[in-house]
């Protein structure tokens, strides 16, 4: 498939993918949506790097969902909108590796939504958060009224959920949205820096610990503990052992990733 919005950049072992519709703000429409399902699927199959970051073109992430595109839609056009951003936010959530978003403006409505789908962000000191869609007489429809409380808690969701107030970078890390700031020109550097940190350590650990922290928080706290033991205990086979022997050896450890 030929990308028009989204430009796949990789660096070694770390996947970079741009959002590029900067003259409407890379508001997310039925093409992005398109080309990210078809590069999520390139991901799953043929897995050709370790972590993916995402960044957006220009000013903005991304200033949420084409709203061009949903002033047409109809009750049931709206539900199948949502769904399918959803859908496509959780095939995001759930790939194997770990996805960074590395926030370089405005991250409002759906633009939030993607960057919270994300497992870590980190955000320009520009950066400019919300959730604006009651301004707009709607809700959040792709998980943000779901995502962002369970990442800042119910009460804080509710205040910008319900307000439809931006927030400032600084303010979106004071509240736990975001994990790191970065000077504007240095963000993709960070990103990568931390990409590349996480793609040079135990490979299965990496992902089985995504895998026990991503399940894990929707579950019975007992069933969580026995999944994460189970997985503690499969990583005793190579990746670990050789872990454990090189720090006691006081040497690196000879994982292929790790060269
Ligand atoms: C369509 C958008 C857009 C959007 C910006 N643009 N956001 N187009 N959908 N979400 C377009 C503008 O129409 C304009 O196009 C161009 O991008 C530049 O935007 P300006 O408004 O001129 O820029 P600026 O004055 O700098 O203001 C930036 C802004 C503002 C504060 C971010 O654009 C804004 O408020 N945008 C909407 C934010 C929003 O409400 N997002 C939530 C959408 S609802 P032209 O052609 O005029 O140059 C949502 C629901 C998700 O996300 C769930 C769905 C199921």
């Amino acid at each position: 498939m030929n990308y028009t919005i989204l430009k796949p950049q990789q660096f070694g072992r770390v996947g970079l993918l741009t959002l590029s519709r900067p003259a409407s703000l890379n508001a997310l429409n039925s093409v992005f949506f398109s080309e990210l399902i078809d590069y999520l699927d390139y991901i799953l199959t043929d897995e050709p790097f370790d972590v993916l970051v995402i960044t957006g073109e220009g000013k903005a992430f991304a200033a949420g969902a084409d709203i061009s595109e949903m002033v047409g839609l109809d009750p049931n056009g709206a539900r199948r909108f949502s769904e399918r951003g959803q859908q496509t936010f959780l095939m995001l959530e759930d790939l194997p590796i770990p996805v960074i978003a590395a926030i370089n403006g405005y991250a409002l409505g759906g633009g939030c939504e993607l960057c919270m789908a994300c497992d870590i962000r980190l955000a320009s000191f520009n950066a400019i958060f919300g959730q604006p869609e009651v301004n707009l007489g709607l809700v959040p429809g792709y998980a943000g009224t779901q995502r962002l409380s369970r990442l800042i808690g119910l009460g804080g969701a509710l205040k910008w959920i319900l307000s439809g107030l931006n927030m400032d970078a600084r303010e979106a890390y004071r509240i736990g949205l975001v994990q790191d700031l970065s000077e504007p020109e240095k963000l993709i550097e960070d990103a990568l820096t931390l990409a590349r940190r996480i793609a040079t350590r135990g490979l299965k650990a990496v992902r089985t610990a995504k895998m026990l922290l991503r399940k894990g928080i929707d579950m019975n706290f007992q069933k969580a503990l026995d999944m994460e033991k189970e997985h503690f205990a499969e990583l005793f086979n190579d990746e670990g052992i050789e872990g454990m022997k090189a720090f006691l050896e006081k040497r690196k450890p000879s994982w292929e990733n790790n060269k």
